[in-house]
């Protein structure tokens, strides 16, 4: 009798791999390896999503009307125009299922996020990867890999691990490079820690009347909101209308419901969380500079560390950090494997490593 088995195109996918939640020996672990908010959630946050929990045995209204209305209120915008996830990885997957059929194919970038391949696959559709330049999403590399095939183009602007950034004319640039029937997903999960005057994380390019584009973003990063599930987006009306019929009837549990329409208006906790990041990654970068060590220009929460010595350097690097209770993510998944990315997390994590490092380059090891 023949076995169960997986579709072909799940059957030798890769899953998701996240960074080291528990270490060998390690009394306390440092978490380095998730971009997850130092800061935490804002306290009125956790106070609302507290309070709904007694009519927790109620479902929440489908399509998630009151946090719809309070992210367009925040930003001024129509809110038939939002659409709310279990997480932006949800919408991201969503789109994916209302876009493209077995065969079609769904181009993203070298380095890009690890959901997108994912997604792609769950459907049966190709997955087409455009190269980067030094780290940085190559537009022209992006249009190359367009073919009549192509349903869906999936950009992280800034990208992750990168932490790199295109700017709105850049992006502009690829979306009128595309035609009509491609649909452009900015994926902007970072763009709340990006100060750059020639960003966007899409709003104009969404407005701009070709109903192709769609920007997610996340609350899990400067929200710090990871555990409770919760993204939006962005889009025209025919496209959240697609999302809306290919999504589970309850997508949005009513604590991230809660807890997200109190996060989007409590500007001072975000101002506190992104003034925090502003403070130690200077600092935090600098000591890896003076250790000699090369960075990617990130614009994000975040820092990636390119090793000279390549990826057994990255590796012996990494294995150190381990053993000193350090979780950061070595980025051979996102096809980078001399690379390491590290959260800016807590000042004495970030401390411990930087003090392992200098350990590191007395050893000649970096
Ligand atoms: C670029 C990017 N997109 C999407 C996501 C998914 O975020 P979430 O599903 O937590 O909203 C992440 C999470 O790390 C990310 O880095």
């Amino acid at each position: 009798m023949p076995l169960l088995s997986p579709k072909n195109s799940v059957e030798n996918m890769p899953g998701y791999a996240p960074g080291a939640m528990k270490l060998p020996n390690a009394t306390k672990i440092h978490r380095l390896s998730f971009n997850e908010s130092r800061i935490g959630p804002s306290p009125k946050a956790l106070a609302a999503a507290m309070d709904v929990m007694n009519n927790c045995y109620r479902y929440p209204l489908p399509g998630n009307p009151e946090i719809n209305a309070a992210i367009a209120n925040r930003y001024s915008v129509d809110p038939n125009k939002i659409f709310c996830g279990s997480g932006s990885e949800e919408i991201l997957r969503l789109l994916a299922c209302g876009y493209a059929d077995a065969g079609d194919d769904i181009v993203y970038t070298e380095h890009g996020m690890v959901i997108y391949p994912i997604a792609a696959r769950c459907v049966g559709a190709n997955t087409v990867v455009a190269s980067e330049k030094n780290l940085f999403v190559d537009v022209d590399s992006l249009l190359n890999s367009v073919t009549d095939k192509t349903r869906i183009v999936y950009v992280a602007n800034p990208g992750n691990p990168t932490g790199t950034y295109i700017s709105n004319s850049e992006m502009t640039r690829l979306r009128d490079g595309l035609s009509a029937d491609v649909l452009l997903v900015i994926d902007s999960a970072y763009a709340e820690f990006v100060d750059a005057g020639d960003y966007s994380p899409g709003w104009e390019l969404v407005d701009s009347g070709k109903d192709n584009v769609i920007m997610t973003r996340t609350m899990s990063k400067m929200y710090g909101l990871a555990g409770l599930r919760i993204g939006w987006a962005y889009a025209s009306e025919p496209i959240i209308e697609v999302l809306n019929k290919v999504r589970p009837g309850f997508n949005v549990n009513s604590a991230a419901i809660a807890a997200g329409i109190a996060a989007i208006e409590d500007l001072e906790h975000e101002e506190k969380t992104k003034a925090y990041n502003d403070k130690l990654k200077p600092w935090f970068e600098a000591q890896l500079i003076d250790l000699g060590l090369e960075l990617a220009p990130s614009v994000c929460n975040f820092s990636l560390i390119r090793f000279s010595g390549g990826a057994d350097q990255c590796q012996r690097v990494n294995d150190r950090l381990r053993e000193n209770g350090l979780s950061v993510k070595p980025c051979g998944g996102s096809n980078l494997p001399d690379c390491m990315r590290i959260t800016i997390g807590p000042e004495e994590s970030l401390e411990l490593l930087v003090k392992v490092l200098q350990s590191l380059k007395k050893q000649e090891i970096i």
